[in-house]
């Protein structure tokens, strides 16, 4: 790496979070820390309030020795990393076959006319965001929706409802 990429890597990513990083490459053999790219995209994200620039791909890519277009694979194929900014809460709705025949489609449209925004959209006062992800592996309770790091089951729109106005 030159001393030019070494000083940007440094810049954007901070001590801890490369400390973060360091541990989970210290999981696996020398020379594969590439194996470490799923953990390191997301402990840049959370850093960045929720989601990826290409800079900061680059920078993962930089510090993990890997071609970049390796990282931008994993970052745009999984549906936990985000390419522009997210609310604070981000409501993932599945709708995979089983969410879908269990009424994923009410949850989305009544998130679509509760928060006024569309999916991938920030409502006004940076609270909310939702998306339609894949399946969440939780099918035997289907409708799933993930807000956070948590699974909600078996929801209904009056449901979901309660749980917004739960959150800050
Ligand atoms: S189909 Fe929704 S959790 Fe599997």
């Amino acid at each position: 790496m030159s001393a030019q990429g070494r000083q940007q890597t440094t810049d954007l990513l901070p001590e801890q979070v490369r400390a973060e990083i360091d541990k989970w490459i210290a999981k696996y053999p020398p020379d594969r820390q590439a194996s470490a790219v799923m953990a390191a995209l997301r402990i840049v994200q959370e850093e960045n309030g929720g989601w990826l620039t290409p800079e900061l791909m680059d920078a993962v890519a930089r510090y993990l020795d890997m071609p970049p277009v390796s990282v931008y694979e994993v970052a745009t194929f999984y549906s936990m990393y985000e390419h522009r900014p997210v609310g604070r809460h981000k409501v993932c709705v599945c709708d995979s076959i089983s969410c879908m025949l269990n009424g994923s489609g009410k949850l989305l449209a009544h998130l679509e006319e509760k928060l006024g925004v569309k999916p991938g959209e920030v409502t006004p006062d940076g609270r909310f965001s939702f998306k339609k992800v894949e399946c969440l592996g939780a099918c035997v309770d289907a409708p799933v929706v993930m807000i956070g790091r948590k699974y909600y089951e078996k929801l209904t729109p009056a449901a979901l409802d309660k749980l917004l106005s739960e959150l800050d």
